[in-house]
């Protein structure tokens, strides 16, 4: 159980299927041996370098690869590059004007085609649009677009200027977006009419107007039309993005910038505490994407169809739809909308139809799938896809099995990529010709990446759960919180001497492979055994009739905490509570049993799909709901609220 005597998070679950590159896969992968990995071991900075200048266009090299003065890393230092020209331009220049970049599917159904040439016309006027309105280097600038080509345009104009960006998710409420926005202080707001939502038009520019009231750095909006419905536009502040584009230049050079020139800021809610504008720049940032963009998904430009399902709100659409699947000169398809719209096979009617080849989603949507059924994607022809990707929580090995087994055709290599909005970029992943799986494991840390499991007191263990760590500095990683240089050294380099620490738990097992464990304030100490929600929860899913579950640790009398699960079914399935408890006693043992399990349809999740165990623990511990903002659904916890007040063996 408890791998030695210290307080480390107990190691119950055992999983000991593998699966191997399947060697049609791995003949034809970029990296079918530990050639990268030799290479990064030997001389860390020297391979990133090498990256940097084989996967990127630099029009003045860096003097020094490095610059490390924890917790402060420079990258590529000297050189300068431009982003935009690196995800278009070259492109172009190179005779691939005409390949499709993006395929965009709105939700109703209506779609467009757009070339790297027609995308590098329409950034190069919106880059002009924004210097015409007063955005020079070192401003920033607020986006809140729905899932338009136009969000990818703006942020790429702005690159291309060397004004940094600052995307809101359109799902956020006014008042995230004031409060981003001054804290930002930026001068232009991106937004659109409205945006398609499950069939319906949610209006955003009316939502940016409440926000606007409040914002006095913003001097001009610019409204993509989309939606439709009606707004209220400000003479003088507010313009229409196409009355903008319709008489502006398309010539505007691109200019290098520096390596360390900021490019965007992106706002984490964490838990606790005002949003934080995580830092990210621009040589070592655009390496870090599109080395990892490449290599775990195994691309090929020229026949692969790629998909992520992350909204460009979210950092994975920033490094994995825009800025690393561009530098690379990627095809791939955008989508608008939710995933049942107009049914539940939306997102498999779309890999039929664009070929998908290589999908990346998240658990969250895998589990709603399973939920769903498999006649949902039975409906189609999948037979396009070579290669699955996960991000964002932990991935049950039973979701990953199914993932596999219904999405790939039981033959696709599955991904599981551990990142964050600090790394940038993805660090903890197979590369698919390579690496053999293991189903819930994300694996090991990729080539230039170092990742070590510490204990309570930072020291390094080899084997059993403890703390995530990195103990080198990376391209990709945050370079700082906006405006808190104190609260960047508190909040991740504080914890543990020397190391960076991500905030997650995860384990090593015999072989070596890394798992994650989940938050660390999530993890449950149950009669003194530290049991993590993420081994109790995928116990939960390995029974046949359950979807998904979340487990939190409710106060208790006699064992300090007891393990309270939420859980859903599969789409017809019926379960005895009774049963269900053996069923976890059985799989990971008897410690780590639900002491009550509700049965719910929904959970309560944020906005980008993660399970909010902290409401759980409220409800289970019959507490008043602290802050509910970032819930995507309200009315989930209402209903769990209800059913706790009830008697608990009911259901
Ligand atoms: C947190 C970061 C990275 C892009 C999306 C989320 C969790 C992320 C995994 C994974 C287990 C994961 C971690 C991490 N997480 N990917 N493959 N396995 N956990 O970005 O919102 O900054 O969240 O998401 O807890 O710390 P984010």
């Amino acid at each position: 159980m408890s791998n030695d005597e210290t307080t480390n998070i107990d190691d119950l679950l055992l999983e000991n299927r593998k699966f191997p590159p399947p060697p049609d896969f791995q003949e034809r992968s970029l990296v079918a041996g530990t050639q990268l990995y030799d290479e990064a071991a030997r001389d860390d900075e020297g391979f990133w370098a090498r990256q940097a200048s084989e996967l990127l266009h630099w029009d003045t090299d860096w003097t020094t690869i490095c610059e490390w003065d924890l917790p402060y890393a420079k990258w590529f230092v000297g050189g300068r590059l431009n982003v935009a020209y690196n995800c278009l331009d070259r492109h172009v220049e190179d005779g691939r004007g005409d390949k499709v970049a993006i395929h965009w599917e709105g939700e109703p159904g209506d779609t467009r085609t757009i070339t790297y040439g027609d995308l590098l016309v329409e950034v190069k006027k919106f880059a002009n649009v924004l210097k015409s309105l007063g955005v020079q280097t070192g401003d920033r600038v607020n986006i809140y677009l729905p899932m338009v080509p136009e969000a990818a345009v703006a942020m790429l104009a702005c690159a291309r200027i060397g004004a940094a960006h600052s995307v809101v998710f359109g799902g956020f409420s006014s008042q995230a977006l004031a409060d981003r926005i001054n804290d930002a202080e930026a001068k232009v707001l991106i937004t659109a009419d409205g945006g398609y939502r499950r069939g319906e038009v949610f209006p955003l520019k009316g939502a940016a107007d409440e926000a606007l009231a409040n914002t006095p750095s913003i001097e001009h909006v610019v409204v993509v039309k989309r939606g439709g419905n009606d707004v209220e536009m400000k003479v003088g502040r507010d313009h229409w993005y196409h009355d903008l584009m319709a008489d502006v230049s398309d010539d505007c050079p691109a200019e290098p910038m520096d390596s360390e020139q900021l490019l965007f800021l992106l706002y984490t809610s964490g838990t606790t505490g005002k949003p934080k504008g995580i830092m990210h720049t621009t040589g070592g940032y655009l390496t870090h994407v599109a080395y990892t963009h490449k290599y775990v998904f195994d691309l090929h430009p020229d026949t692969d169809v790629y998909w992520c399902t992350a909204d460009v709100g979210w950092i994975t659409g920033h490094s994995y739809i825009v800025y690393g699947p561009m530098a690379n000169g990627a095809t791939q398809v955008m989508y608008e909308g939710v995933p049942n719209f107009p049914g539940n096979d939306r997102f498999w009617s779309i890999v039929e139809k664009y070929k998908v080849t290589i999908f990346y989603t998240a658990p969250t949507a895998i589990r709603t799938f399973m939920k769903w059924g498999i006649e949902e994607p039975a409906k189609h022809d999948l037979s396009s896809l070579r290669l699955l990707g996960s991000v964002g929580e932990p991935i049950n090995p039973e979701a990953w099995m199914w993932y596999r087994d219904n999405i790939g055709a039981g033959t696709c290599p599955v991904v599981d990529t551990w990142w964050q909005t600090e790394t940038g970029g993805i660090m903890i992943s197979p590369l698919p010709g390579a690496t053999t799986l293991k189903p819930g494991s994300a694996t090991f840390a990729l080539p230039g990446v170092s990742a070590e499991v510490v204990d309570d007191g930072g020291q390094r263990i080899d084997h059993g759960g403890g703390y995530l760590t990195l103990t080198r500095p990376w391209p990709g990683m945050l370079r700082g919180i906006w405006g808190d240089g104190e609260r960047y050294r508190e909040t991740y380099w504080s914890r543990f001497s020397d190391r960076y620490f991500a905030g997650d738990g995860a384990k090593l097992d015999a072989d070596g492979y890394l798992w994650l464990l989940g938050r660390v304030d999530d993890v449950m100490n149950v009669s003194g055994h530290r049991i993590s929600t993420t081994e109790v929860e995928s116990a939960l899913v390995s029974h046949p009739s359950v979807a998904e579950a979340a487990v939190v640790g409710a106060n208790d009398p006699t064992t300090g905490q007891a393990i309270i699960a939420y859980v859903t079914l599969r789409g017809g399935s019926q379960v005895d509570e009774g049963d269900l408890r053996n069923h976890v006693a059985k799989e990971i043992g008897a410690i780590a049993k639900p002491k009550t399990i509700y049965f719910t349809p929904d959970l309560p999740k944020t906005r980008s799909g993660k399970i909010m165990r902290r409401l759980l623990r409220d409800v289970a511990e019959g507490r008043n709901l602290g802050d509910t903002t970032t819930l995507a659904d309200a009315s989930v916890v209402d209903e769990l609220q209800r059913r706790a007040a009830d008697s608990p063996s009911e259901d």
